[in-house]
């Protein structure tokens, strides 16, 4: 979602895939090859704490950095602490979201006029499931269940009393920012020497949400000696309870655990009530079996679900990019606390965003976990009937921020032709055909006051009367493209559900993008004709200050959001055989996609946003596999790195993990559709098993690094001479497997049918 670019030209380690790897011993374990602070820095964003799997308690550390800039997952490497706490989002861009309902242990004086803030003396500390950090006087330690956790802290410096500071007014903020920051509302506190309850209502945030609450409560192991109730003005003691309700930006209590050197609390949260924040704990658990409990599920639902063999760099860099995928949205299911949610709909909040995920995060997932696929469409479903939209960009239960179409379009069409069970698919079609015909309401905001961002398609009334989005409108040639692509997946609903009239009608609309391809348009410096462009109401081309190449500000305002014209001209993923024959040859269409990147051109495209995700991949759609093959693998080998940098910017949620994933594999999904594109294994071995038992084998004979490319294939035992699959091919009832012959020549092995182009629809005008 949000990512400068930066063009560096660092190279992934070489790999060593001289000694391939099986990595059966039972000594092995996928999760101890997680690199928990992979794409933490540069922008990544990533959170490196503890959790479940879409997990709503997300237990890590806040940071006060001010050279890391905003930390979006509360984390920077350096810097003080100022709070342990129990909610954060991963990978995202925008701003800070949560970082609430904190703790911070300490000794010595509470100055209750200052922020207080704790220094590291060592690099922190992670796995799956677990969080440590040392400070001078406490050892931190934390493990995360669904929605609660357990945090321990060990005192060892025992010369000063033993305390925690809860501080309700604590929260992340956005001080590169402040526009965008999220704000303290109120909040009150009830705290004994055994514990507390309460709630911290907040607002604010990138999604400009209305203000929200969020309830809390708290059993400690030991008991406090003295409590006292803190706000900036001073202390109030007590020895036995206390309450406290405030507005102040600085306010809580503080327990004193006289020379105590243990202390561990139990802590849930809940959106409904204290006494559901209470429930949420599972009072059973001690720390090491709510850590072991919490790493079982990792290992059930995501990582025994591949078996990989290959060099071990890759490998994990495979399990640290699938753990990547597995943390947001997250399943608030009974936790929404809006009137007409029934506690069994089922809920995932944290959408950060559609707009990132629906390319090829939400398409992994309906591979591999099919199950929280299903989940999470029904969300989406759910949100409409209860809320009157499907969201974008969502978190703190409400819409917020739409950067483009109504993407969620997409992400319902995927699900239904890979055929995701327990979905409402009445309701489903409805929400999108309210989507494609309601225009939102209005809702200012101040980088696209034109039309509404929260939720729908701002600029629908263009849409519905030109076919396309005229200038008058912010970022109308990315909108035109994106309302394409979702009216695509539409049809494509429409048609699994038997309306044939609604199918017609939307598939034509799908080829609106082609209203702004203007074939008369030139770019300075490239002989090819041809370009996207904004267009005017009156029909005319609107070249004023329009480059192909450039996308000016490439935000809110501009006539593209994040991606340059050239990119949007290729994120039309349903009919590449219009846009071919747009380009005329396939000779131009080669060197228009070699001219975005540096291995034959210049760093046009940027990896690190969502629009030219799948253009590396489009070589398939002439026959030359190949080209696909050696341009992800450049990318893979220059734009990815292993470690805290690793991430070429923003993870977006877990979409850049899912791009790797699946170039990993050697397959791209064409999201919406039923084809995925093939290119070549970085393993010599992945085998998945399906969440209905088959399985799926995918093999690379000769794998090297020189041996990248596809010499022949066979697909489910049989010669294959296509460079592309489908769905049920390999990842049906019967499951299926890819037998790659690889080698060095870099040869057209292909002779069969290019991919098809599913929404293939030439615009009569
Ligand atoms: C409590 O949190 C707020 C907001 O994050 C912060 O401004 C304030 O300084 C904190 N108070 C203490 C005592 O740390
Ligand atoms: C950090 O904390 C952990 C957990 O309490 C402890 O085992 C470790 O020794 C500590 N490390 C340092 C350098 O204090
Ligand atoms: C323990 O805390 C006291 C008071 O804050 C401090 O003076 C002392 O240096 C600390 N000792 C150690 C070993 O950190
Ligand atoms: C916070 O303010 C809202 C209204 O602004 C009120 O409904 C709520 O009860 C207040 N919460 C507390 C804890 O005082
Ligand atoms: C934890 O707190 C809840 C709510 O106050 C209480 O019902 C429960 O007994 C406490 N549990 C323990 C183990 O102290
Ligand atoms: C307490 O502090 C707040 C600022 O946080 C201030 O507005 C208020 O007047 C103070 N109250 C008293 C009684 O000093
Ligand atoms: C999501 O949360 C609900 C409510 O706790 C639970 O019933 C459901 O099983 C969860 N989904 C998954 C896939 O774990
Ligand atoms: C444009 O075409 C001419 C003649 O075919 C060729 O020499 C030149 O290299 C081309 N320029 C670019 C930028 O492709
Ligand atoms: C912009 O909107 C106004 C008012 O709706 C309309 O009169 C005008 O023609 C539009 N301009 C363009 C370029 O579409
Ligand atoms: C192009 O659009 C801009 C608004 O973005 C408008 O001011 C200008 O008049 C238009 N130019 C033409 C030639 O239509
Ligand atoms: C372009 O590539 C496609 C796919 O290989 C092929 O069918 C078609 O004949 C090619 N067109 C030309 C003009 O070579």
């Amino acid at each position: 979602m949000i990512s400068s670019y930066f063009l560096l030209i660092a190279t992934w380690t070489v790999l060593a895939f001289a000694a391939p790897l099986k990595r059966k011993d039972d000594s092995f374990n996928p999760l101890d090859h997680v690199d928990l602070f992979y794409g933490t820095e540069n922008g990544g964003n990533m959170f490196p704490g503890a959790t479940r799997p879409f997990g709503m308690a997300k237990i890590g550390v806040d940071v006060l950095d001010p050279s890391f800039g905003n930390a979006y997952s509360g984390y920077a490497p350096g810097g003080e602490i100022n709070g342990i706490s129990m909610m954060h989002e991963s990978g995202t861009g925008g701003a800070p979201e949560y970082g609430v309902v904190s703790q911070l242990p300490f000794t010595g004086e509470f100055n209750p006029g200052k922020e207080l803030t704790l220094a590291r003396v060592q690099h922190d500390t992670a796995q799956v499931g677990y969080y440590g950090v040392n400070t001078s006087d406490v050892d931190i330690e934390v493990v995360a269940g669904e929605r609660f956790g357990i945090l321990k802290y060990n005192y060892r410096n025992l010369t000063e009393d033993s305390q925690i500071l809860v501080n309700v007014s604590h929260h992340l903020g956005a001080p590169d920012r402040p526009w965008w920051t999220q704000r303290f509302v109120n909040g009150s506190i009830d705290a004994t020497t055994q514990g507390y309850t309460g709630v911290a209502t907040f607002k604010g945030g990138w999604g400009d949400q209305s203000a929200w609450n969020i309830h809390f409560c708290c059993n400690f192991s030991t008991e406090a000696t003295t409590i006292a109730t803190f706000d900036n003005n001073g202390t109030t003691k007590s020895s036995q309870s206390v309450s406290k309700a405030s507005q102040d930006n600085s306010f809580g209590v503080v327990f004193n655990f006289g020379k105590a050197s243990e202390v561990t609390s139990q802590v849930g949260i809940s959106f409904i009530s204290a006494e559901r924040a209470c429930f949420n704990i599972n009072y059973d658990h001690t720390f090491n079996s709510l850590l072991e409990e919490t790493r079982k599920t990792w290992t059930e639902e995501v990582f025994n679900k591949f078996d990989l063999t290959g060099d071990s760099n890759t490998i994990d860099q495979f399990y640290t990019n699938l753990y990547g995928t597995h943390l947001i949205p997250t399943n608030k299911t009974g936790e929404n606390p809006n009137a007409n949610w029934q506690p069994s709909d089922t809920y995932y909040d944290d959408f950060f965003t559609i707009w990132d995920s629906f390319r090829c995060l939400n398409p992994l997932i309906n591979i591999v976990n099919p199950t929280r696929g299903s989940e999470i469409v029904q969300s989406l479903v759910n949100i409409y009937r209860n809320e009157g939209w499907t969201p974008d960009g969502r978190s703190a239960n409400q819409n917020g921020r739409v950067q483009g179409g109504t993407n969620s379009d997409v992400v319902m069409g995927d699900a239904a032709v890979k055929s995701i069970e327990n979905v409402d698919w009445s309701a489903a079609y409805s929400a999108m055909k309210h989507n494609a015909e309601v225009a939102p309401p209005y809702w200012h905001d101040s980088f696209a006051p034109d039309a509404s961002t929260k939720e729908g398609r701002g600029a629908l009334p263009d849409w519905l009367k030109y076919g396309y989005v005229t200038r008058n409108y912010t970022r109308s040639v990315s909108r035109t493209i994106e309302y394409a692509y979702d009216d695509f997946a539409l049809s494509v609903v429409a048609k699994q559900l038997g309306y044939q009239d609604d199918h017609e009608k939307y598939l034509a609309r799908s080829a609106n993008w082609q209203k702004i391809w203007n074939k008369d348009a030139t770019a300075d410096g490239y002989n090819y004709t041809g370009f996207v462009q904004p267009r005017n109401a009156d029909g005319s081309f609107n070249s004023t200050n329009y480059d192909p190449f450039s996308c000016g500000g490439c935000y809110w305002g501009d006539d593209e959001y994040e991606g340059k014209p050239v990119e949007y001209g290729f994120a039309v993923p349903h009919d590449i055989e219009t846009l071919l024959s747009l380009i005329g040859s396939n000779e131009t269409f080669i060197e228009r996609i070699n001219d975005l990147y540096p291995l034959h051109g210049k760093q046009v495209a940027d990896v690190g946003n969502e629009p030219s995700f799948l253009t590396p991949f489009l070589f398939n759609f002439v026959n030359q596999q190949y080209r696909s093959v050696e341009l992800v693998n450049y990318i893979l080998k220059n734009d990815f790195k292993q470690g805290s940098k690793g991430l070429p910017g923003n993870s977006d949620g877990g979409a850049m993990q899912a791009w790797v994933i699946f170039s990993l594999i050697g397959l791209y999904p064409i999201a919406g559709t039923t084809t995925y594109l093939i290119t070549s294994p970085s393993l010599s071995s992945i085998k998945l098993k399906l969440e209905n038992g088959a399985n799926v084998h995918i093999s690379a004979k000769k794998l090297s690094n020189e041996n990248i490319y596809v010499q022949s294939l066979k697909v489910n035992g049989q010669e294959w001479n296509q460079n592309w699959i489908d769905h049920d091919t390999l990842f049906g009832e019967k499951g299926g497997s890819i037998e790659f012959q690889l080698g060095s020549d870099a040869k057209i092995w292909e002779s069969g049918n290019a991919p098809p182009s599913s929404g293939h629809y030439t615009a009569s005008e």
